[in-house]
């Protein structure tokens, strides 16, 4: 199985930054990239700021703090990723951007090298059609905060290599994650059921007159969820939320799946959740 040594990371928002942050833990070189020097470096602020708390918690040492920091480097050039035995791409959900990335990445990384995409919502399948080795590609979806979830789904594309699988199985194992295989169906394993559940949850807002508070309390303490659903939805995103549920509208027709008016509403506003400060809740920014 081939080893993993240097990983790339493209596109450094949440959860982009997140992964990398997850790689330098686990002692993994680690190169981001962003579309701007200041995107970039504001990542780096972020991975620095949740490593600093660990320490502040005595769940770090310093120096293993500083080590993983040192591990990280930053790029805004995909031609950087000549060297790197894994890519990742976390860029924005949209089939046409990432073509373009699979294209340019292809051109750049070595033959033997692995292209993982951290989609939720688009076919793994269509995604790799755009790759020079199609069978180089996988899915590697990980979950929102991507340090603390431990779920990493390893998602078989139709023309994906067994080895491939097993490799970046692997590797999430290394990351200190819980990986499963699946295959490239929409939704994949998880959010098959969440997100219909959570468009369910936000229309039960309106039949039960419920107010987001009470409805995230009703689900903590009555079906013992770690966060309720408006605040996970919030974590999520607005944005991500929708776009997921619009994806699996489109390739399943479950009327469950379409994304309900209000949350839709709230997306077109802008108010997306913890990243605009604004969404179910309001956020300190
Ligand atoms: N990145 C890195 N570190 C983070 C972080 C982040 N995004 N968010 C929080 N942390 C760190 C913080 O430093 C925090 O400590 P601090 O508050 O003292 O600074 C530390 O983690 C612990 O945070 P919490 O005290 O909030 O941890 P909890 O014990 O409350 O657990 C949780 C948090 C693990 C997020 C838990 O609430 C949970 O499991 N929630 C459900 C999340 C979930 O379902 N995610 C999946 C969403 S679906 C998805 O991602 C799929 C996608 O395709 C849409």
């Amino acid at each position: 199985m081939a080893e993993i040594r240097k990983v790339g990371v493209v596109g450094l928002g949440t959860m982009g930054a997140g992964i990398a942050q997850v790689c330098v833990e686990a002692g993994v070189d680690t190169l981001g990239r962003e579309i701007s020097g200041e995107l970039a470096e504001r990542a780096r602020g972020r991975i620095d700021h949740f490593l600093g708390r660990k320490v502040e918690k005595g769940q770090l040492a310093q120096e293993a703090k500083d080590a993983a920091m040192a591990r990280l480097s930053l790029t805004t050039e995909l031609a950087d990723f000549a060297d790197c035995d894994l890519v990742i791409e976390a860029a924005f959900e949209d089939l046409t951007v990432k073509h373009e990335l699979f294209r340019e990445l292809s051109a750049v990384v070595r033959l033997d090298a692995i292209l993982a995409t951290n989609t939720s919502a688009l076919s793994v399948t269509e995604i790799a059609a755009a790759a020079v080795h199609p069978e180089r590609v996988v899915g590697m979806h990980f979950f929102n905060p991507a340090p603390l979830m431990a779920l990493v789904e390893i998602v078989r594309a139709q023309q994906t290599e067994a080895s491939v699988v097993e490799t970046a199985y692997a590797f999430a194992q290394r990351l200190g994650k819980e990986p499963i295989r699946c295959n490239d169906t929409p939704g994949f394993v998880v959010n098959r059921i969440l997100i219909p559940l959570l468009n369910d949850c936000v229309r039960v807002l309106d039949e039960a007159g419920v107010t987001p508070e009470d409805l995230d309390k009703a689900m903590r303490f009555g079906a013992g969820w770690p966060m309720g659903p408006c605040t996970l939805v919030d974590l999520v995103g607005l944005d991500v939320h929708v776009h997921a549920s619009e994806a699996l509208w489109q390739s399943l027709r479950e009327p469950r799946m379409a994304a309900p008016p209000r949350i839709v509403g709230m997306a077109d506003a802008g108010y997306l959740g913890r990243k605009t400060g604004r969404g179910f809740y309001e956020y300190e920014a």
